[in-house]
């Protein structure tokens, strides 16, 4: 990956009074600017059709700065606000762009960054289209067709980040990605996913292709099955409007647990570098098997939390969620990947709000001895029967670690147990909170791509998914689980199929 220094730009960001560029996006900046990792040259401009002025504007800001940024202090504060600046004007009219425009130059040259522009739509996904419909026709994209340039590395650029959801189904995600496409080249385009942060990706790619011993093992031969769980323990809170409209498998799945399971599954890149990882990635997303609706039914459980432990509400009585709402809280999908690699191994992949414990993790469970050797010794030692497979985890939250199961002897008697190998992260190299979004727009200053989503992978990702939206699969599920259980009973009944069962540790257990 390169680590070039990020170039000089105006960064634009559409929605700038909103909860996003407030919560995240102004923090995460200024804790940059406060560790000098911004580039030396940059100014932002923030528009939103709020009136307001710069000083307005940035005194609205710097209270959320003040208390989501890991520091502050009134001078930093002075100076990083000296860069931001605001312009009020509805970015869906294309009149306004006279206005952004002018606000755009006018920023670069007080801060001797004109010419390349970073915009992020931090806007709701309606706006997106008209946006982008707009930024074309205004002539402020003008680096053309990139590969037939003399020398690209010298030429300003223009570049767009979008936020997700990335459309609602397969075909409004192509719709958009045709329009980004009429206006900025697929390597100006950066799909963001903060969910797969800079650690995660690099974990995986760490502890797959820096080791020898696992990677021999990563396959049909030796692994039986894979589960990827994203659990929450938190319900839907107050985002009841917004997820009802989504639910589980728009907004877990589809946008970030297949990312999890193609840096899982891919194939070592040629190279450590965005554009190798990233082919390796689509390949992975384009094996996957999109199967027909009829298969579809036996292939995933679909769930609706009711009130219990961890929640006294229903989701159907949560603020914003319509009456009678058939939304999943939690799915769960088997998919398989038709590749040389994985051919009959089954990836399950499940997400779920108001579960036992909140858990992020990837679990890949081996195929058991060819023989077993012990057998003969059952009758004397019980123990010497079947034992439970080798079984590797990869904890991505809450306590990031890796374990590895097997079977060790106990001393002084013929009997065998299961023992762990466990790595924890945090006690062995320390560790603060990463904010996933900073590191990710610095990427996308710098022109790396690997944490963010080519086309062909969203559009991937969509077709896998799209059997699993048929509104029949969710028929009935209200309140099908238990707030504070690990899901439906259809979900163990989906693992139970494929001779599996879910990983599900207790809340103590790290991994
Ligand atoms: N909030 C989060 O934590 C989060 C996390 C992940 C993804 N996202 C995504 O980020 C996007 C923004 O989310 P949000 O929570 O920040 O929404 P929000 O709080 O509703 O903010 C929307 C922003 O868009 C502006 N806006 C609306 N119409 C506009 C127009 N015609 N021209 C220019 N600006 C306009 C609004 O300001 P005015 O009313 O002043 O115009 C406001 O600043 C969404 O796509 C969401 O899915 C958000």
């Amino acid at each position: 990956m390169r680590a070039a220094a990020p170039g000089p730009c105006v960064l634009v960001i559409f929605g700038a009074s909103g909860d996003l560029t407030r919560r995240k996006l102004i923090p995460a900046l200024y804790d940059l600017f406060q560790r000098r990792q911004m580039p030396d040259r940059f100014a932002i401009l923030g528009v939103s059709r709020s009136p307001m002025g710069n000083d307005a504007f940035r005194e609205h800001l710097r209270e959320w700065a003040a208390k989501f940024a890991h520091s502050h202090s009134d001078e930093a504060w002075r100076a990083f606000a000296d860069r931001v600046h605001y312009c009020a004007a509805d970015a869906a009219e294309p009149g306004a762009f006279a206005a952004i425009g002018a606000g755009i130059e006018r920023a670069g040259e007080r801060h001797a960054c004109a010419s390349s522009i970073l915009f992020y739509l931090a806007v709701a996904p309606q706006l997106y289209l008209p946006i982008i419909d707009n930024i074309a026709a205004s002539g402020l994209v003008t680096e053309g067709k990139r590969w037939c340039s003399i020398n690209t590395e010298t030429l300003p650029w223009q570049r767009i980040i979008v936020e997700k959801p990335f459309g609602v189904d397969l075909e409004s995600a192509r719709t958009l990605n045709r329009a980004l496409g009429r206006t900025f080249e697929e390597e100006s385009i950066y799909r963001i996913d903060h969910y797969l942060g800079k650690e995660l990706v690099q974990n995986l790619l760490v502890l797959r292709f820096a080791n020898t011993i696992f990677e021999p093992l990563w396959n049909r031969r030796y692994i039986d099955h894979v589960q990827i769980t994203a659990a929450e323990e938190v319900g839907v809170e107050s985002r009841g409007a917004f997820y009802d409209e989504a639910g589980a498998v728009r907004d877990m799945i589809q946008s970030h647990l297949l990312q999890v399971l193609a840096l899982a599954a891919m194939e070592p890149p040629a190279r450590y570098e965005d554009t190798a990882i990233r082919r390796e990635k689509i390949k992975v997303t384009e094996a996957i098997r999109v199967v027909s609706p009829q298969e579809a039914s036996a292939r995933c459980a679909m769930g609706q939390y009711g009130a219990g432990p961890r929640s006294d509400k229903s989701y159907r009585e949560a603020r914003g969620v319509a009456p009678g709402s058939e939304t999943e809280t939690f799915a769960a999908i088997r998919f398989d990947i038709d590749n040389w690699r994985w051919s009959g191994v089954p990836f399950f992949v499940r997400t779920g709000k108001a579960m036992a414990r909140k858990l992020t993790e990837v679990a890949l469970t081996f195929r058991q001895p060819p023989i077993e050797l012990f057998s003969t010794l059952r009758e004397a030692h019980p123990s010497c029967g079947s034992r439970p497979p080798n079984r590797l985890i990869i904890n991505i939250q809450p306590e990031e670690g890796i374990s590895l199961r097997f079977e060790g002897k106990v001393p002084g008697e013929m009997r065998i147990e299961s023992v762990k190998l466990d790595f924890d992260y945090v006690a062995r190299f320390g560790g603060e909170p990463i904010e996933a979004y900073g590191p990710l727009i610095l990427d996308a200053m710098r022109g790396d791509q690997t944490l963010f989503k080519h086309r062909d992978e969203v559009e991937g990702a969509w077709s896998a998914v799209m059997p699993f939206l048929d509104p029949a699969l969710r028929r009935g599920i209200a309140g099908n689980y238990r707030a504070g259980s690990w899901g439906p009973r259809e979900s163990e009944i989906l693992l139970a199929r494929s001779g599996c069962s879910w990983h599900n540790p207790g809340i103590e257990e790290t991994r």
